[in-house]
């Protein structure tokens, strides 16, 4: 008798069905997990003995759940089945309960990397906002690292401070009902993200509370906004400047008909990231090349205009030396 293909539904079933019984229960109780349905529809919610969790597809006993393996299709009294997943970190941000604009995983993402965070690293992040970006920041610095984060708002405080401790980052996060005017309660910080309307003006504070050579970024929607956060930078002294804007690009994952999502995300924000540096005699040296380039032919430029100003002047001056001789000399016509 031929040997059924590994791929064949009976054969899979049949090792799924061995793989959860030498996989018994993960202790899923008070963890939160993820449920998601056959049309992509993703509910995280945390598993308590004696608890129901309703659907539209019907409901599911928590107790049920609670000795799953994580990875298995549940089914639910009407028959219907769902996923049972590990929350991911971009499930973890984009379900957060909000008030305010959420970072997107994809900024959060590439910001963990522009502030060069790892595991013990201390870092403050102001706006709090829903607490979208410190559940990423609190991820990429524990368990041995902590995140200080500022908030002026009571309302978005307490929203964050639910949020955070539904999904337990609690433990490695600091939070202050404070302005970002008023300064940070810590020093030496290796990294500062900012996410409010106008970062220029904190950057006083931001030096006070970075270590020598730390992270500095902040994320802002507008060009405007980023030119004036430019300009506080330089009076600032920081340099390593960069400003970027990360486009993603989702595609349907149909292997005979791979191509892109007809709609994407046009525009979150730009990204600025800098360095404080310390040169007293001169810091305007560590700015880009370009930028030092730009500077250079602002000056030869202004140098060839007051050159022409003078000329001009010049040949003006002369020019009215000129009609007030020839007003000296004229001859008077005769009187009739
Ligand atoms: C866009 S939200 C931040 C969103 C956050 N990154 C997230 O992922 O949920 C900006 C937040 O900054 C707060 N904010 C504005 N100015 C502030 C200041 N000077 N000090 C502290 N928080 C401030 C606002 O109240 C708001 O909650």
């Amino acid at each position: 008798m031929a040997t059924p293909h590994p791929n064949h539904p009976e054969v899979r079933q049949r090792k799924e069905k061995e793989w959860v019984s030498s996989h018994p229960s993960t202790a899923l109780a008070g963890k939160l997990v993820i449920l998601a349905t056959t049309g992509n529809k993703r509910y995280l919610i945390a598993l308590h003995p004696g608890q129901t969790f309703h659907t539209h597809l019907g409901h599911f006993r928590h107790d049920d759940l609670i000795g799953q393996p994580l990875g298995i299709t549940v089914h639910s009294q009407l028959g219907q089945p769902l996923l049972l997943l590990e929350p991911s970190l971009s499930d973890l941000i984009t379900r957060v309960k909000r008030n305010t604009q959420i970072i997107y995983p994809k900024d959060a993402a590439y910001l963990v990397h522009r502030l060069s965070l790892r595991n013990g690293d201390h870092v403050i992040e102001a706006g709090t906002g829903s607490g979208g970006l410190t559940i990423a920041l609190a991820w990429a610095v524990a368990p041995a690292g902590r995140v200080y984060t500022y908030e002026v708002r009571d309302d978005n405080f307490n929203m964050a401070r639910s949020n955070l401790e539904r999904v337990g980052m609690l433990d490695n996060v600091s939070m202050f009902q404070q302005s970002v005017a008023d300064g940070f309660r810590q020093a030496g910080a290796d990294a500062v993200f900012l996410d409010v309307r106008t970062p220029g003006r904190y950057l006083e504070q931001v030096r006070a509370a970075l270590r020598p050579g730390g992270y500095f970024a902040a994320l802002i929607p507008t060009t405007n906004q980023v030119i004036e956060l430019l300009a506080a930078l330089e009076r600032n002294s920081f340099a390593d400047i960069s400003v970027e804007e990360l486009l993603l690009r989702r595609y349907k994952a149909v292997p005979d008909r791979l191509r892109p999502d007809d709609a994407m995300v046009g525009h979150t924000g730009f990204l600025v990231s800098a360095r404080p540096v310390v040169d007293p005699t001169d810091p305007g040296r560590w700015l880009a090349e370009e930028r030092k380039r730009y500077a250079a032919r602002k000056e030869f430029e202004a140098k060839v205009q007051a050159e022409a100003d003078r000329r001009e002047a010049e040949r003006a001056d002369k020019q009215a030396d000129k009609q007030a001789g020839d007003g000296q000399h004229k001859p008077r016509l005769p009187l009739p």
